[in-house]
């Protein structure tokens, strides 16, 4: 148990957002004193994708003033600090490089160490310390791993570059069970967007669509269903709502995209999305009859879809078990999230000089 206090402002910029965040931990509560996200959205919706570069040239261009926003918000001095946490990886490197030398650069201003913070396990804490209510994201309890009825844990983390199955016996404890083989759940999302003609990000424009389609109009496969591992795998159920364009629509050569009536896009966007949650959900029951876990996590970017948050509240009940998901406002990345992460870390002993941090392209989770 601490006796002090702890003050922590974490960053974060893996891909299109930039953010920061400063959180203060007393005991075991966490509360958030400020926190602020730029997101790139607009600028990614031109290209119908992320580019690297032009994500680190705005990174580059918000980062400063969102720190000194933040800060402001605080009510903290960079002194009062008592460290300073970042997202290291895995992430694009050149948008990485932004925040890491931020947060190098002030801790060497300031004299603080660094807490370096794996991608996911801030959306892992972003619902592993989620409050009663998802409307109230200032205030957070840590619960103490020693609790039976707390851990072992199992998270699905769903996100643009990711889809993962965790299993942890305590805090900060990682052990994946099971990944993505090619395209993370979110990545599929949008890819299958662009080809239906919607915007980026292609998730939000699926699931709004789905919502007057027919989920049962095509029967797409739940991909890696008959497989004898916790392993997913995206890319073929791509290719499979790709051949069905091809096969029932006429293409439209100018512009790469398909003439497809309204109600057959609303049913495609709702057959792909329930084929998808489906295919998620099949591995959470297999991962739960394999490791009988205490609870249920669920966050990630993917993690925001209605359908996917009623689809694991169903599971978790018929197996007695609690969900907790991350709040929907905290399921896109985010810094409240890497400050989380931070300071369950930071007293665990995880801190570093400036000069050994590094941004890091491939990262695995249980890296510290
Ligand atoms: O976690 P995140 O913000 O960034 C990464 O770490 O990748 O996740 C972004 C992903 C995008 O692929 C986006 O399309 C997807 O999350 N996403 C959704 C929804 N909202 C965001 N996918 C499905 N349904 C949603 N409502
Ligand atoms: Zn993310």
């Amino acid at each position: 148990m601490l006796n002090s206090s702890t003050s922590i402002l974490a960053i974060e910029s893996s891909c299109d957002e930039t953010a920061a965040a400063v959180g203060r931990r007393l005991d075991n509560h966490i509360s958030i004193l400020s926190s602020d996200v730029a997101s790139q959205i607009n600028i990614h919706a031109l290209t119908g994708g992320v580019v690297p570069e032009a994500a680190a040239r705005e990174h580059t261009a918000v980062i400063q003033p969102l720190i000194e926003k933040v800060m402001g918000e605080s009510g903290l001095s960079g002194q009062d600090l008592d460290a300073i946490a970042v997202t290291v990886g895995p992430g694009l490197v050149p948008a990485l490089s932004v925040g890491v030398t931020a947060a190098q650069t002030l801790a060497y201003a300031w004299g603080k160490p660094i807490v370096p913070v794996h991608h996911l396990e801030g959306h892992i804490y972003s619902a592993l310390l989620a409050p009663a209510s998802p409307a109230q994201t200032s205030n957070f309890k840590l619960q103490i791993s020693k609790d039976p009825s707390l851990f072992p844990v199992l998270a699905l983390i769903v996100s643009g570059g990711h889809t993962m199955l965790v299993f942890m016996k305590g805090h900060l404890n990682y052990q994946v069970l099971g990944q993505t083989r090619d395209d993370a759940a979110g990545e599929a999302f949008d890819k299958v967007a662009r080809m239906l003609g919607l915007p980026y990000p292609g998730g939000p424009a699926i699931s709004k669509l789905a919502e007057t389609g027919d989920n049962q109009r095509f029967p797409f496969s739940r991909p890696m269903s008959k497989s004898n591992d916790l392993d997913f795998s995206f890319s073929g159920l791509k290719t499979e709502v790709l051949y069905t364009l091809r096969e029932k629509y006429p293409s439209r050569p100018d512009t790469k995209s398909f003439a497809i009536p309204l109600q057959d896009r609303a049913d495609l966007a709702a057959s792909f999305q329930i084929a998808v949650v489906e295919a998620l959900g099949l591995k959470v029951r297999q991962a739960i009859t394999q490791t009988n876990p205490a609870r249920l996590l669920l966050a990630g970017g993917v993690a925001a879809n209605t359908i996917l948050r009623h689809h694991l509240a169903d599971i978790a009940r018929e197996t007695g078990l609690p969900l907790q998901s991350a709040p929907p406002s905290l399921c896109g990345d985010n810094a409240v999230m890497i400050a989380l992460a931070a300071h369950v870390a930071f007293p665990a002993g995880r801190s570093s000089p400036w000069q050994n941090i590094d941004a890091k392209a491939r990262l695995n989770l249980s890296a510290f």
